[in-house]
């Protein structure tokens, strides 16, 4: 070896090492493996599960708000003449940067068989290019496979690439009558996704 090369030996190994860590740092807060959770709920039925998912799941959890209210008759009348005319409302945040993750997990309320309006709205207006999406639904009625393939194609549309649909009903069948459920008996229900949501997520 010789004389310049001994000398710059250890300055070249220190360099290589350093660029090989901050490279390996950089890649790791680009997108990690944590879960990042988009629920918009307006009676508490799909935020009561998803607190219980986002726990079980370690995911990071955002609430997206409908800027408009929808306490009323008035609101909700407005929220379904959109919904069916394809319009959109103002969500609170109106876009989040996804760059810290990979998978994310989106989870409304079902109206009019679509996912719930400020959810729809988001899901329109942010991009998911590069990210694997799990789509949760509470429900009062079970959605069957033609709606959700509609919500599944509202994400492909937006780039994500979906792994699976979960949905928990939020009623009971009783008499014949629509019974709801109580908040316990829906976090119950969807924590029993939990593994198979893991497994989804890790491509198996
Ligand atoms: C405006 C509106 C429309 C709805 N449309 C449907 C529907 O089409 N099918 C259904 O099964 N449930 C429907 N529901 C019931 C909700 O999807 C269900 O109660 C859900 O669990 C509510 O979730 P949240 O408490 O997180 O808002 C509707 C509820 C509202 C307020």
């Amino acid at each position: 070896m010789n004389y310049y090369v001994k000398k710059c030996l250890p300055f070249v190994l220190a360099v290589s090492f350093f660029l090989a860590g901050a490279s390996y740092a950089l890649a790791g807060a680009e997108a990690s493996g944590k879960i990042l959770l988009l629920y918009y709920s307006k009676t508490g039925n799909t935020k009561a599960a998803c607190e219980a998912l986002g726990k079980a799941l370690n995911a990071d959890i955002r609430e997206i708000k409908d800027r408009n209210s929808r306490d009323s008759g008035p609101g909700i009348i407005g929220a379904m003449l959109k919904i069916n005319l394809g319009m959109q409302t103002d969500t609170d945040p109106e876009k989040i940067d996804f760059s810290p993750y990979k998978n994310i997990i989106v989870a409304a309320p079902v109206w009019a068989s679509k996912l719930g309006l400020a959810m729809k709205t988001f899901i329109e207006n942010n991009r998911f290019d590069g990210k694997d999406v799990i789509i949760f639904i509470t429900a009062d009625s079970f959605i069957d496979e033609k709606y959700q393939e509609k919500h599944r194609q509202l994400v492909k549309d937006s780039g994500g690439t979906v792994l699976g649909n979960f949905q928990v009903q939020a009623t009971d069948l009783v008499n014949k009558e629509k019974v709801p459920r109580t908040k316990e008996k829906i976090v119950e229900e969807a924590l029993k996704f939990v593994p198979q949501m893991q497994k989804s997520l890790a491509g198996k």
